[in-house]
Order: C-alpha cells, then sequence, then structure tokens
C-alpha cells in the first residue's frame, strides 16, 4: 500500500516526543528566555510538514539511503526527517542555543560537531576527510553580505566534501538577507549553473 504525505506525518508524528518538545518550548516561553520567532521550531507537525514536503521534493524519499551532513541543524527537524527514510544523517551547527540542543536530545539525535560558515573559510578542515552523498543547509542566514565570489567559495568548497554525482541542498532565507540571496542568483548566473531542482528558495545543486 502505498503511503500518503499525512500518513507519513502521522507515522513520524507517532513516532515523536511532541508533549516534551512543546512542553521545552513553554517552558523556554514563559520565563522569557526566547523570542516568539523561535516558536515554530518546538512544533513538531509543522517543522515535519515543512521538511517532509522537501524530501519530497528533492526526490529523497525514494533515494537509496545517503550519507548526509546537515550545516546549521537548529532543532534537527530536517535530519529527523531523513532519518525516518533510512538517510544517515550528521548534524551541525555553529554554536547554538541550549534549546535546540534539547529538542535534539529528545527526538533521539545528537550533534557530531560544531562547524560555523564564514565567508572565503573552508569547512574542509573541520569535517576532516569524510565525504557526504548530500550536505544540506536550510533556512540559512550567514550569507547577508555575501557577493557571487563568496558563494563560488562556498559551494566549490562544499563539493570537495560531496562524493561525485552527490548532491548539495539549500534553502536560502531571502528575508533581510536579500544582498546574499540575490548574490546567490547572480552566482548561478554567471556560473551558468542549472540546478537539478528548485522552487521558490529551496535549490538542490548536482556536483558536476
Ligand atoms: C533559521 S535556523 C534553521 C534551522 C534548520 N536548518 C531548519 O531548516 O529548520 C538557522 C540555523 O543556522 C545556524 N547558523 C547561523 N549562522 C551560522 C553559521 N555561520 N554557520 C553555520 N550555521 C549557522 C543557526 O545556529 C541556526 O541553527
Amino acid at each position: 500500500m502505498i503511503s500518503t504525505f499525512d500518513d507519513i506525518v502521522k507515522k513520524i508524528l507517532s513516532e515523536t516526543p511532541v508533549d516534551e518538545i512543546e512542553a521545552l518550548w513553554k517552558f523556554y516561553g514563559d520565563h522569557g528566555y526566547t523570542l516568539p520567532g523561535f516558536a515554530k521550531y518546538f512544533q513538531p507537525e509543522k517543522q515535519i510538514r515543512q521538511k517532509l514536503e522537501w524530501v519530497f521534493n528533492f526526490g529523497l524519499s525514494t533515494s537509496q539511503p545517503l550519507i548526509v551532513l546537515d550545516i546549521g541543524t537548529g532543532a534537527g527537524w530536517l535530519p529527523y526527517t531523513l532519518k525516518y527514510f533510512g538517510h544517515d544523517v550528521h548534524l551541525t551547527d555553529a554554536p547554538t542555543s541550549k534549546k535546540y540542543n534539547l529538542c535534539i536530545k529528545l527526538l533521539g539525535m545528537e550533534k557530531e560537531f560544531c562547524l560555523r560558515v564564514s565567508k572565503q573559510e573552508s569547512i574542509l578542515d573541520v569535517i576532516g576527510f569524510q565525504k557526504y552523498d548530500l550536505i544540506s543547509a536550510t533556512g540559512i542566514c550567514f550569507h547577508r553580505d555575501w557577493i557571487p565570489g563568496d558563494w563560488r567559495f562556498f559551494i566549490d568548497d562544499c563539493f570537495r566534501a560531496i562524493v561525485d554525482g552527490g548532491r548539495l541542498l539549500l534553502r536560502i532565507n531571502n528575508e533581510g538577507q536579500r544582498v546574499g540571496y540575490e548574490s546567490f542568483l547572480q552566482y548561478l548566473k554567471l556560473a551558468d549553473f542549472k540546478p537539478e531542482r528548485f522552487d521558490a528558495i529551496t535549490w538542490m545543486l548536482y556536483k558536476p
């Protein structure tokens, strides 16, 4: 029997400690330890639906199991959703708030290492020799003042850590970081780079 999108959401939710995650948010919210904008990361159904949409859109629900590096993992919802489909996901983030770490723990995962992306700085030193089938970086905001050359550096650098034929999944915030977003589009044009697939702001690039 083929499961529908809603069936899968239900199944993942049934395996998720929803009450604990909502209680975690309530604790932080009630004590004024966080900003309202973070609430969405502690809403399991909303997160699972969003991430599942990307997983489906980019063919990750039917691909063979992949070794994935997730940059800027936040509360861990993309890795969590990918794991449901058998992918082996390695979580990384810049030093981040404890509430994300607690959510990751509740989801039964842990961060593997700290990785901060900086303009024109290679990530390879931190990553080491491991190669990945897919590197993902979603909801990212480290590109505020990037010019196309900075995108070229970052994408080439990621491709060095990706196996031949592997992929880079980028979801680029374009609110408040318009300069970096537009320079990404300019980079694609300048490099004559045709993304494999994209929706409005999510792009899958194939390593050429
Ligand atoms: C909007 S959250 C997105 C979380 C998650 N990727 C998602 O799609 O739900 C942005 C994440 O980027 C991380 N981040 C911010 N600056 C970063 C940097 N320079 N390098 C790596 N991660 C960074 C933050 O710590 C945070 O976890």
